[in-house]
């Protein structure tokens, strides 16, 4: 009896992390960020960091930001990886300048700018973790 009466609740456990997992992958393939920030990443970008990466993030003096190389690069590290780098070496005439919630919308934009879809909830170092670099086209 008793083992019967377990079965449904495993039953729904399982579905429930089957639910959990799927969630948590859509929201590593889209959604990351939200548009405003990446719009305010753009701005700190365009203020504190083109002038080595470039308008576009194409790379002047600092390496690009952007493309399919860029991302080969960091394939298989997280957004996060991106987001410590950003928060303790960049902007490299200033390193750690910037505030926690900055870096995080400047990250948003480079994710923006590789063809990472935003969302509804707004990224966050600990949603950064799930956040998987992939080298896209
Ligand atoms: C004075 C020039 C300069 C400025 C300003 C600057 N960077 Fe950099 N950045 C560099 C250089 C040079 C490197 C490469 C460092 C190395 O390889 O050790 C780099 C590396 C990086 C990397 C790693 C790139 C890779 O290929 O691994 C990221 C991400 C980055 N910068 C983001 C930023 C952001 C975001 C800002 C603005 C907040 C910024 N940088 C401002 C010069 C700069």
């Amino acid at each position: 009896m008793k083992v019967s009466r377990a079965l449904p609740a495993i039953a729904l456990g399982l579905i429930a992390s089957a639910v959990f997992t799927t969630h948590s992958l859509s929201a590593q393939s889209g959604g990351a960020y939200t548009a405003d920030q990446a719009k305010a990443g753009a701005a700190i970008f365009a203020a504190q960091c083109s002038v080595c990466h470039g308008q576009k993030l194409e790379g002047i003096s600092g390496p690009q930001l952007a493309g399919p190389d860029f991302m080969g690069k960091w394939s298989g590290e997280t957004a996060d990886d991106l987001r410590d780098l950003i928060a303790s070496q960049m902007p490299l005439t200033n390193p750690g300048s910037l505030k926690p919630a900055e870096v995080l919308q400047v990250l948003s934009y480079i994710l923006q700018q590789n063809k990472y879809p935003a969302g509804d909830s707004a990224l966050t170092a600990a949603k950064a973790k799930t956040v998987k670099i992939v080298k896209q086209g």
